[in-house]
């Protein structure tokens, strides 16, 4: 049976391969569900939403540097990021990824995505933990 990472990279791949952009859908998707990130979303321009989706991809991979989250928790304290954003950003990808293979996604899929994004969402609260200004950030979570 393949691992949850192999699942993933096998999505990542197959969405790469079928030529489309996600990215606008997933940035359209967190707009509708969390208003809130408009206001970051807009200050955005696509290559750097395209930068900010890979390095998200490269996460869901699990091919980053030890402390990778610590650094990105503090980058992104500046930008107001909090627990829930995280959370909704990483649940739009899938939701795009899902869209783009809806022809064989599968259960097996589903859960392999709902416990790799557990698992990050658990580093990111610990990382965000770990700073001076988080409190504030994960009661808003
Ligand atoms: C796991 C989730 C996330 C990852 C891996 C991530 C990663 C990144 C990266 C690598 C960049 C730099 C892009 C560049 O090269 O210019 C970036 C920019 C940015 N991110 Fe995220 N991000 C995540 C979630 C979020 C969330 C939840 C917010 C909500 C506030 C956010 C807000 C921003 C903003 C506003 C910028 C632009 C910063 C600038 O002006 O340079 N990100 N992100």
């Amino acid at each position: 049976m393949a691992t949850d990472n192999e699942v993933i990279h096998q999505c990542i791949e197959a969405v790469a391969n079928s030529d489309t952009d996600i990215a606008p859908a997933v940035y359209a998707s967190v707009s509708e569900k969390m208003p809130d990130m408009d206001q970051h979303i807009d200050f955005m321009d696509s290559r750097m939403r395209g930068r900010m989706l890979d390095q998200i991809y490269k996460l869901l991979l699990g091919d980053v540097d030890d402390g990778y989250l610590e650094f990105e928790a503090r980058t992104h304290r500046g930008y107001g990021a909090d627990l829930a954003q995280y959370q909704g950003i990483l649940e739009a990808v899938k939701d795009a990824v899902c869209n783009v293979l809806s022809d064989t996604w599968s259960a097996a899929e589903e859960a392999a995505w709902d416990r790799t994004i557990v698992h990050i969402v658990g580093d990111i609260s610990a990382a965000l933990e770990g700073g001076v200004e988080t409190q504030e950030s994960l009661d808003t979570a």
